[in-house]
């Protein structure tokens, strides 16, 4: 096998997500200490460790939303650092910090996210009817259930179709179709993409190939 990466490869094949040393406290207190990943696509990771290990920390981090607090993080396209302000492209993100507009409906939650990322309004269809909301699509937020919230979430994650899909606890109040539409999700993403699912739930960590255990990296 050649050692190059042909450059039209598929999708999404030629970026890389590089942490050195990452480090994180708040205040001074430190939460985790030299992580150190290098991942590349067709990989499924799981952040993994008790609650407060930081795990919801490190994805934010990686979804660019939070700074760390030493060490470098990059993500790398065909060799060349992808610029801070342009990580966003490249990034879905479910995450229960995520927040959502309760005085519009779905689709226009999705058609405001769709503005704001400068992408069109092709995909938001199709999306929701993946994630199952099609027929809920003109209700108001506010009468949404917290699983069809979680569902909506997944929407925006999915709706750009990035090459890095981050999922912070990605199962928590779904039911077991909505489990289903997680699960085709990753395994659609992992095939040839990144995956990272912070996780402490058997079934989620399940999905991924490799973990980063931070009770084992969190010092002092
Ligand atoms: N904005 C913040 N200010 C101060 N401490 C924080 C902040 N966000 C998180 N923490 C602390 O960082 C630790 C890790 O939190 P978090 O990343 O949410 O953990 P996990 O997702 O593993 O449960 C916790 O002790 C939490 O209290
Ligand atoms: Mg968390």
């Amino acid at each position: 096998m050649p050692e190059n990466i042909p450059a039209n490869n598929t999708s999404g094949s030629s970026i890389m997500l590089k942490a050195v040393n990452l480090t994180r406290k708040f205040d001074r207190k430190v939460i985790f200490e030299n992580v150190n990943f290098e991942l590349t696509p067709s990989s499924a990771t799981a952040i993994t460790g008790r609650n407060g290990s930081g795990k919801s920390t490190l994805i934010k981090i990686i979804a660019n939303l939070l700074i760390q607090s030493s060490g470098e993080l990059n993500l790398f396209n065909k060799g060349e650092k992808v610029k801070k302000e342009n990580v966003f492209k490249y990034i879905g993100f479910v995450s229960p910090y995520l927040n959502l507009y309760d005085e519009f409906t779905g689709y226009e939650n999705l058609k405001i996210i769709s503005d704001i990322r400068g992408s069109g309004h092709g995909n938001i269809d199709n999306v929701l009817k993946r994630v199952g909301l099609y027929n809920r699509r003109n209700d108001l937020l506010k009468i949404y259930s917290s699983g069809m919230k979680q569902r909506l979430k997944i929407a925006f994650a999915i709706l750009h179709e990035p090459k890095i899909m981050l999922l912070d606890e990605p199962t928590s109040n779904l039911d077991l179709e909505g489990i289903s539409v997680v699960d085709d999700i990753a395994n659609e993403y992992k095939r040839d993409r990144i995956l990272i699912i912070a996780t402490n739930d058997a079934h989620e960590r399940s999905l991924c190939g490799n973990e980063i255990n931070l009770n084992e990296i969190k010092q002092s």
